[in-house]
């Protein structure tokens, strides 16, 4: 079943990389230097993924004006983990900031961010990630993959909360995101 989203990530991927001429190995790989997250298949285009309270949102931040800190994120891996930094003017993040999920059976649980005085879920991870060409996936201790992201619509039209379905559930009301660094 883990493997299940994963083989559509990668068949989703020889489609991209079809076109003659262009077709690139996929291979683990991290991003150096600083990168951005976006969510594909959401919205027309690929939008951004952001920072409120400690929850991992997607779209435009400044149409996002329920938080009390909310701000635009660049990432840095090192070690496997994602090291968040604040871009929005006027907000600074913990220098510890990491970008987590919670990979908890049979529960459909939003994915976030340690730090900044908000308490983190104790079923939190926030190691184990690894590109895959420029998809984001949670590497579990026997090296396979999973990239079970899902995403719910806020009352905002446009901003959706990150979520992480890791048994695979597909629940009704969420839709399927793609998550890659923009570079
Ligand atoms: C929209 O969602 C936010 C965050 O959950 C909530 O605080 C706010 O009251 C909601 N607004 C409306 C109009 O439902």
């Amino acid at each position: 079943m883990k493997l299940g989203t994963f083989s559509s990530v990668l068949a989703l991927a020889s489609c991209t990389l079809a076109a003659p001429g262009t077709v690139k190995p996929l291979l683990k790989r991290n991003p150096s230097g600083s990168f951005s997250l976006v969510a594909y298949s959401l919205e027309s285009s690929a939008i951004d993924i952001f920072y409120s309270d400690g929850i991992a949102y997607a779209g435009d931040s400044s149409k996002w004006t329920y938080g009390s800190v909310t701000t635009d994120v660049t990432f840095v891996i090192q070690d496997a983990e994602m090291i968040t930094t604040a871009t929005t003017s006027g907000v600074t993040l913990d220098s510890d900031t990491l970008f987590y999920i919670r990979p908890t059976a049979d529960e459909v649980l939003p994915v976030g961010f340690t730090g900044n005085g908000v308490v983190t879920p104790s079923d939190a991870v926030s190691t184990n990630f690894i590109f895959y060409g420029t998809y984001l996936m949670w590497e579990y201790d026997d090296g396979s993959l999973s990239d079970s992201f899902r995403a719910k619509e806020t009352n905002v039209t446009g901003v959706y909360e990150l979520y992480y379905d890791f048994s695979n559930l597909y629940p009704s009301g969420y839709e399927i995101p793609v998550v890659k660094s923009s570079s």
